[in-house]
């Protein structure tokens, strides 16, 4: 899960990082409010999550309230890359005379951690990285060490940071990595890392990325999810506990394995490519191993309440599941939704392979379902998912 920025600079203050006051408004009139009481010179920043602000015209400065209020209302409702702003960040100016790079991620491809910095920070970032590569530090930090005063040094020192703002940066990387292991983040980044007139060096954006996979232990990271933006149909499916993402096409797919549904995308995506464009798969949704009728009734149940699905593909192998387990669980499933009220209209093809297959097909012929239509094959099944779609 990404933050917002004004979410990142609260987690950055909270870890006792230098950041700016500041507030969060969603209209011109709260702005202006937190424009009163921070005082003179303010900025007003779009947030949305995505990076660019600054060049897309998302972050101005402001001279008193009145300015404040009208510059949020210039903000506020923007598109940016796609994203409408609906808040703003109201924070202090700060006088900036140098701006720096810093972030800390998790490196999948070197399965470790990097932190990345550099004295070119700001917004011409991504340029400085792709034509001056050398002014970019890169560190790779032990995950059973961490950034101890050394390695902080060893940053400093590899990035080329002055000497004059050294100290600073030594406690701040120290800080800043604490943050990223207590919230189990996967990134934190600082852009720019600013150092002021006066010397100080504070932080002046916050991207930070959470590991969801810790949730578990992150009890405070749900409030901060923003619930205008999840998908109704994956909160739904999450709190059935379903692996599910939703795509925007028509087949709705359902399979066992996380490996056999992405093979299951791409055939029902060249299915409809066939079939002249325009029918593609509606989501993602793994049920996993040991799929009982109830799991595939609820999975059924999300994919069939997608009002953009026109047909479903049960694609399920068995392996250490048999067949016809899953059958029976797909034939009581479908009884399931009938007793809940759900009304069924939309066609299934099923395919069953692997263990106890054969006994997995009688199951369902003996059962009959109209709405239940068997193929044997993946490619098969996927091509009449498709022509189901295409032809509702
Ligand atoms: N509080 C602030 N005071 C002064 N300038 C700021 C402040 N916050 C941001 N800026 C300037 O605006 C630029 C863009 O802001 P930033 O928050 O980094 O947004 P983005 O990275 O999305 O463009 C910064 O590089 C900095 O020059
Ligand atoms: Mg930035």
């Amino acid at each position: 899960m990404d933050l917002y920025e004004y979410q990142g600079r609260d987690l950055f203050e909270k870890h006792g990082l230098p950041v700016l006051d500041g507030g969060v408004a969603t209209t011109p009139t709260e702005a202006r409010a937190i424009a009163e009481r921070l005082g003179e010179r303010v900025v007003i920043k779009a947030q949305v999550k995505v990076g660019g602000r600054g060049k897309a015209g998302g972050v101005k400065l402001a001279e008193g309230a009145d300015e404040a209020q009208a510059r949020a209302t210039d903000i506020l409702g923007m598109d940016i890359k796609g994203h409408t702003v609906h808040k703003v960040m109201v924070t202090v100016t700060a006088d900036i005379a140098e701006e720096y790079y810093f972030s800390y991620l998790l490196d999948r491809a070197n399965r470790t951690f990097l932190c990345i910095a550099s004295v070119a920070g700001g917004m011409d970032i991504e340029a400085v990285a792709e034509e001056t590569p050398e002014k970019v530090a890169k560190i790779t930090i032990d995950a059973n060490k961490g950034v101890d005063e050394t390695t902080a040094r060893e940053i400093v020192t590899a990035a080329q940071f002055p000497a004059d703002v050294a100290d600073q940066i030594v406690v701040i990387a120290q800080d800043l990595w604490k943050a990223f292991v207590a919230e189990d983040a996967t990134l934190v980044e600082v852009n720019p890392l600013a150092k002021t007139g006066e010397g100080k060096v504070l932080c002046l954006d916050a991207k930070v990325t959470f590991d969801e996979n810790a949730d578990f232990r992150q009890s405070s990271h749900a409030a901060l999810v923003d619930q205008a933006q999840v998908d109704p149909l994956e909160q739904r499916a999450k709190e059935k506990d379903l692996n599910y993402v939703k795509l925007d096409g028509e087949v709705g797919i359902i399979g066992n394995g996380a490996g056999l549904v992405m093979s299951t995308l791409d055939v029902v995506a060249y299915a409809g490519e066939d079939l002249g464009g325009g029918v593609k798969p509606a989501n993602f949704l793994d049920i996993g191993g040991g799929a009982s009728a109830e799991v595939m009734a609820n999975g059924l149940e999300i994919v069939l309440s997608d009002p953009a699905v026109k047909s479903v593909f049960v694609n399920v192998f068995g392996g250490i599941t048999a067949c016809d387990a899953v059958a029976n669980g797909i034939v009581q499933a479908l009884e399931l939704l009938h007793q809940r009220g759900e009304d069924i209209d939309k066609p299934l093809v099923v395919r069953l392979d692997g263990n106890n297959a054969e006994a997995g097909r009688a199951i369902l012929d003996a059962a009959a379902n109209p709405l239940v239509q068997r193929v044997d094959t993946m490619d098969g099944a996927a091509r009449r998912a498709a022509e189901l779609a295409a032809a509702r």
